[in-house]
């Protein structure tokens, strides 16, 4: 099932003066180049080469081919009229073993990205973590080690005493929820571990990795806006039954307060390790470790898709998120809880499309963490993309989806929710992980026998969009 668009030309939603127009990408999915310039190898790339993790064994060797292509990119994100362009740094380019020796040729892709996005007038938002730990950190332990945190900040000091200069937004690790529970328990992610208990340790890790990297990052300058990034979903209880409102906060307690409570309260949430006692005491958890994840941020990133509607009974639907391969469950402690359809029409990932859950998260993060600014760090949706005899793309779903969230993120500011920009998932057609080139998330399309880039409809609507301050109003 798919939505309706409809489309008038006035009256327009009018966003505040300096709102951020984005799009986002990250590094391994759309750079290739995974040998050149002595980059190292990452967990990625070890976890596509093993039999039954990515759809059709694709692989991300020469993915969308941005490594060398990037200057045709940043045309065709200025062409777009971007404000900002977020990407991700490849740790294993910079580090090829993840600590030691940096690989200046690693460094000079970025400085040469940043510099080609300033000379275009588009501001580069650099994430330094986006999933691609370096194989050697995982062959010491991975993210369930309490020296990977270490090593990150080390890495985050390098880059950013590198690229400071010309990139002054920046964000530590996206959104650590995947990183640890898909990559260490379901095993939908790299490095494809199924240990419950190693993804709690590696959620702390994480955690700990961005304090100490905002921490490193700080003491080199407090010119940089650094931020935090999270995935947040809107979550309902499937009825009222005692039962479904307790999945309802178990699995809030875990996507979504986690990671907020430890990077804004300097606490993990009291119910969530209630919940985890019979696993674990937490005891990796050590002395003044909390105090180092919140670290004072200057902003909060928020990726938001979907809302989850939950019941505690089992015999719901498994999680929509699940992966092509047979995977455990991500929801540490909480794996009976079962994730039911709430009726609305998906995307072809299966994610429900609700654009007030947008709001709703929003506001919510506005009211139980007050103060911090945020952006939509992404947004999007996978759509089956044919392109037109004429090579045209009409992706009316998508630019139905992308209106929508927009004029939510439109409601929570009028609400009075400090939100300061859009990120629009993603620029590009690219590598979806586990669902290789099988999902299409672009503003763009990409051929990838020819690597030829097509602005969908999508996108050219994205560009009027930006070029007029916000959205045209939806019909009465
Ligand atoms: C997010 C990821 C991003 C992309 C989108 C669809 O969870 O950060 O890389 O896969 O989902």
């Amino acid at each position: 099932m798919t939505t309706q668009h409809t489309r008038t030309r006035s009256p327009r939603l009018t966003f505040p003066t300096g709102f951020v127009w984005g799009a986002a990408t990250s590094a391994y999915q759309i750079e290739g180049a995974v040998s050149t310039d002595g980059r190292g190898p990452s967990i990625w790339d070890t976890f596509v080469r093993r039999p039954g993790t990515v759809l059709n064994g694709d692989d991300a060797d020469v993915t969308i081919d941005h490594y060398r292509r990037y200057r045709d990119d940043v045309r065709l994100m200025a062409d777009l009229g971007l404000t900002a362009y977020r990407f991700s740094v490849s740790w294993p380019r910079v580090q090829p073993t993840g600590s030691g020796r940096v690989n200046a040729a690693g460094l000079d892709f970025y400085k040469r990205l940043a510099d080609e996005l300033l000379a275009a007038g588009v501001e580069p938002w650099l994430t330094l973590y986006h999933w691609d730990l370096p194989q050697a950190l995982e062959d010491a332990g991975g993210w369930p080690e309490r020296d990977t945190a270490a090593r990150f900040a080390d890495y985050a000091a390098v880059v950013h005493e590198a690229l400071s200069d010309r990139v002054a937004r920046w964000s530590t690790v996206n959104e650590p929820w995947c990183a640890a529970f898909l990559g260490y328990a379901s095993g939908e992610h790299a490095p494809g571990r199924r240990e419950p208990v190693n993804a709690l340790r590696a959620a702390h890790h994480l955690g700990l990795a961005h304090g100490l990297a905002v921490q490193a990052m700080r003491a080199q300058t407090t010119a940089t806006t650094i931020g935090g990034c999270v995935n947040l979903y809107a979550i309902s209880p499937a009825s009222d039954a005692e039962a479904d409102l307790d999945a309802a906060r178990r699995i809030g307690g875990l996507q979504n307060r986690f990671f907020l409570d430890a990077l804004l309260k300097g606490a993990y949430p009291a119910d969530v390790l209630e919940d985890l006692a019979p696993m674990t005491d937490m005891s990796f958890v050590r002395d003044g470790d909390l105090a180092a994840v919140s670290t004072p941020i200057d902003l909060l990133l928020v990726n938001y898709y979907s809302r989850f509607t939950v019941s505690g009974t089992a015999g719901g639907a498994s999680s929509a998120a699940a992966a092509p391969t047979d995977t455990g469950s991500p929801w540490v402690g909480s794996e009976h809880v079962s994730f039911i359809s709430g009726g609305r029409p998906v995307t072809s990932m299966g994610w429900e499309i609700d654009e007030a859950g947008l709001t709703e998260v929003l506001s919510w993060v506005a009211r139980e963490y007050p103060s911090i600014p945020m952006v939509v760090s992404e947004n999007g949706a996978a759509f089956e993309d044919v392109p037109a005899p004429d090579g045209a793309v009409h992706d009316r779903d998508r630019l139905a989806y992308i209106e929508a969230h927009l004029r939510a993120c439109h409601a929570a500011i009028a609400e009075g929710v400090p939100l300061r920009g859009y990120f629009a998932w993603s620029l590009m057609d690219n590598f979806e992980w586990a669902w290789g080139y099988g999902k299409r998330f672009g503003l763009v399309y990409v051929d990838y026998q020819t690597q030829r880039r097509t602005p969908k409809d999508s996108a050219r609507w994205y560009a009027e969009t930006i070029s007029r301050g916000g959205p045209s109003a939806p019909a009465e």
